[in-house]
Formats: C-alpha cells, structure tokens, sequence
C-alpha cells in the first residue's frame, strides 16, 4: 500500500506541477476548488469530466495517470454506484455541457477507494477509476 501511495503523491505532484505552469495563481485557496478558465483544452490534456453514466451527470473531475487509471477523490463515491459500466469519464472537452469530434468517453471497470479513506477527517481521500 505505501508503494501505491507514494506512486500517488509522485504522479500527482508532477501534474500539478505541470498544469500550474500554465494557469497564473494568485490564491492558493482556488487551486483545486474553484480555479481558473482553461483556453485551450490541450493544456490540461489529462483533465476528466467524472459522470454517472446513465445521466451523463457531472459529479467529480478527474486526472488520467495511466492509460486505463484516472485519479479521483474518494468522496466522490460515497453511496454511489461503482459497478462495471456506472461509472463515464470524458476527456478532450472544453466544456462540461459541450461535446465535439474530441470528446472521449469510457466507463469503469473498477473504482478503487483508499482503504483507510476517513469520511469524518477527510483522510485518505484519494480514489482510482480503472478503465
Ligand atoms: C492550443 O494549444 C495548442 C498547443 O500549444 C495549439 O496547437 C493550438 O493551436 C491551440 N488552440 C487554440 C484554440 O488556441
Ligand atoms: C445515476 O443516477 C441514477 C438516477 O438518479 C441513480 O439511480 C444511479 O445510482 C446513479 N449512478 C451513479 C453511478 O451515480
Ligand atoms: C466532426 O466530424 C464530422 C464527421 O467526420 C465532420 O463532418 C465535422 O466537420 C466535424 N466537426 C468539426 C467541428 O470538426
Ligand atoms: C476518522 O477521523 C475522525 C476525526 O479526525 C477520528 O475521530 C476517527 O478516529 C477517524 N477514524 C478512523 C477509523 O481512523
């Protein structure tokens, strides 16, 4: 499990790091809630739209790691459905209600939250959608 974690802290780091060379921050406090208008969608290539599937219902954004592994929060999924197929993540959009000849959608095969993920603290919220 510390393997996974570190891999975690390791890959999301480095898309942070990433994406903030293109936005200019000037709060802390609205890097991740909140944030900044995106121009152009390949700046942020590994963004995701996280939806329930039958809906396609936005509830949770998501980063692709891998290429079937996108990085989540565990939050997301309290008292949701995880099954195989509930689950869309859309990429190469611009706009959530917007989809083009660049949109992409695939659905779950897994989601894996965070064993010692702490809904009270708030610990460990870190989740994966596998596709
Ligand atoms: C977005 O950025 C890419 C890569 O820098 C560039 O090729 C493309 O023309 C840009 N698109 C727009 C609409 O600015
Ligand atoms: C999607 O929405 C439907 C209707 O509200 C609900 O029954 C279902 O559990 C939801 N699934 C997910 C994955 O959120
Ligand atoms: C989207 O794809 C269709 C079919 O290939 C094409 O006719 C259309 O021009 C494309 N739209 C854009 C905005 O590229
Ligand atoms: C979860 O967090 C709360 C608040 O910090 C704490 O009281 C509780 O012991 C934690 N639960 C576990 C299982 O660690």
């Amino acid at each position: 499990m510390l393997k996974t974690e570190l891999l975690f802290i390791a890959v999301f780091g480095v898309v942070f790091v990433i994406g903030q060379s293109f936005i200019d921050v000037d709060d802390d406090d609205t890097r991740i809630v909140g944030g900044e208008a995106v121009v152009n969608r390949s700046y942020f290539p590994f963004q995701v739209s996280v939806r329930n599937a039958s809906r396609n219902r936005h509830f949770c954004g998501g980063t692709i790691i891998a290429e079937r592994v996108v990085l989540c929060a565990a939050h997301c999924f309290t008292n949701r459905d995880t099954s195989p197929g509930a689950i869309a993540v859309v990429a190469g959009d611009l706009y959530i209600f917007e989809e083009t000849n660049d949109t992409v959608v695939r659905y779950n095969k897994n989601v894996i939250v965070h064993e010692q993920y702490n809904r009270t603290s708030n610990e460990n919220d870190i989740s994966l959608i596998i596709f």
